[in-house]
């Protein structure tokens, strides 16, 4: 199988990446990554040698090029990560979310109809259905509820998860959707609660919490990701929703305060609060456990600890990151 992953050079892409070349030997991937400043090649670094890995730089919303690499790779299967991923730059400047996230949707979907595959993925969020109150822990997310997107960025996601439906419906393109909760783990880009935390801390900089740090986010560790994802490649059903999480809800301060007692430094400082800021979500994840047998495999504290522990072992890879574009936004930010 020839699989095309789009985003590649991201964080869960290139989890993805590592977790199927390991798993599926039999296997050989594209990878198309426009390298935006989310993207970054040293975490390809294990792969980019092996002849069954392929690396393309290019935008998905460039039409031309998507085209000549489907014409040349021939893929079997699509996996769309690529994508404008981070809320507070979607409050900032909405545009390129829709830009990537909608219209470079749009130009995967129609190659992928025009040449034909056998499957496409569409990697989504839990964030389309909104949030749900913290006096209700009775409520979850399921692939029923509705819509009901907070931020731009969780608008723009919605809207590429309803037009890849559309393309199975219309076109009878054979596609899949998951949605899944907050991913952390390795490679994962230091704007991120947790990566943000674990380099703050080590720089003796102050923890931003937002608002009153109760808000709460249901964690997975992101190998348990790409196993589900793997699984719904092969055994889901087309035209099918899967939500993917492993009830696992922490508040933000619990996090927080678990990463200082984990390194023993870092200082919390109680920030300004994300505009339109989600309280709680949480995932019900009975559809896809039901159906493919999918649950988690690595505990929060096991995964943690192991986050942790990457983040010591590997200073280089994000100490590039936090210097240089990134330093000009986290200064506008906090
Ligand atoms: P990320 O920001 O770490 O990586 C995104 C990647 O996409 C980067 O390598 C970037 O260079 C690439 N990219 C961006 N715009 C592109 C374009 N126009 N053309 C080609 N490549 C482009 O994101 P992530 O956290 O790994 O998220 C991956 C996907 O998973 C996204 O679709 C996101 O919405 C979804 N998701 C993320 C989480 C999470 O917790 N991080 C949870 C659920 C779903
Ligand atoms: O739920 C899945 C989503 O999780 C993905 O679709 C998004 O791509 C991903 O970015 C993530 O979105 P969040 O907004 O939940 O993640 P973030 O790490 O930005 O924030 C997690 C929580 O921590 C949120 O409640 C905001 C808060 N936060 C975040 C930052 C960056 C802080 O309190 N301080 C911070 O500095």
């Amino acid at each position: 199988m020839i699989l095309l992953v789009t985003g590649g050079a991201g964080f869960i892409g290139g989890n993805f990446i590592h977790y199927m070349m390991k798993k599926h030997p039999e296997d050989s991937i594209v990878c198309i990554d426009a390298l935006t400043y989310a993207g970054n090649m040293e975490t390809l670094a294990d792969v980019l040698h092996d002849s069954r890995f392929k690396f393309f730089k290019g935008d998905i919303t460039d039409r031309a090029l998507v085209y000549d690499i489907f014409e040349s790779e021939h893929p079997d299967v699509v996996v769309n990560f690529a994508a404008e991923s981070h809320v507070d730059r979607s409050i900032e400047n909405p545009e390129i979310f829709l830009q990537t996230n909608v219209m470079g949707t749009q130009v995967m979907l129609d190659a992928s109809r025009k040449y034909g595959i056998t499957r496409y993925h569409q990697v989504s969020t839990d964030e389309v259905y909104g949030d749900l109150p913290l006096d209700r822990p009775d409520l979850f997310f399921t692939e029923d509820t509705p819509l009901h997107t907070s931020s731009p960025y969780s608008a723009s996601k919605a809207s590429s998860d309803l037009l890849t439906l559309a393309y199975n419906r219309t076109y009878g393109l054979p596609v899949t959707v998951s949605r899944c909760s907050n991913n952390y783990g390795p490679y994962q880009f230091p704007e991120k609660l947790i990566p943000l935390m674990i380099a703050n801390a080590l720089n003796g900089k102050p923890l931003p919490v937002y608002g009153d740090g109760k808000n709460v986010r249901d964690w997975l560790y992101v190998d348990d990701h790409c196993v589900a994802i793997d699984l719904i490649l092969r055994k889901g059903r087309v035209g099918e929703i899967y939500n993917i999480g492993g009830h696992n809800e922490k508040s933000n301060l619990e996090v927080v305060q678990l990463i200082i007692k984990a390194l023993n430094q870092g200082e919390i400082k109680f920030v300004r609060d994300r505009a339109g800021h989600d309280r709680r979500y949480a995932i019900d994840p009975a559809k896809i456990h039901g159906e493919l047998g999918w649950l988690p495999e690595t505990s929060f504290e096991d995964g943690i600890q192991s986050t942790i522990r990457w983040y010591l072992e590997n200073r280089p890879w994000w100490e590039h990151i936090v210097s240089g574009e990134y330093q000009k936004y986290y200064e506008l930010m906090y």
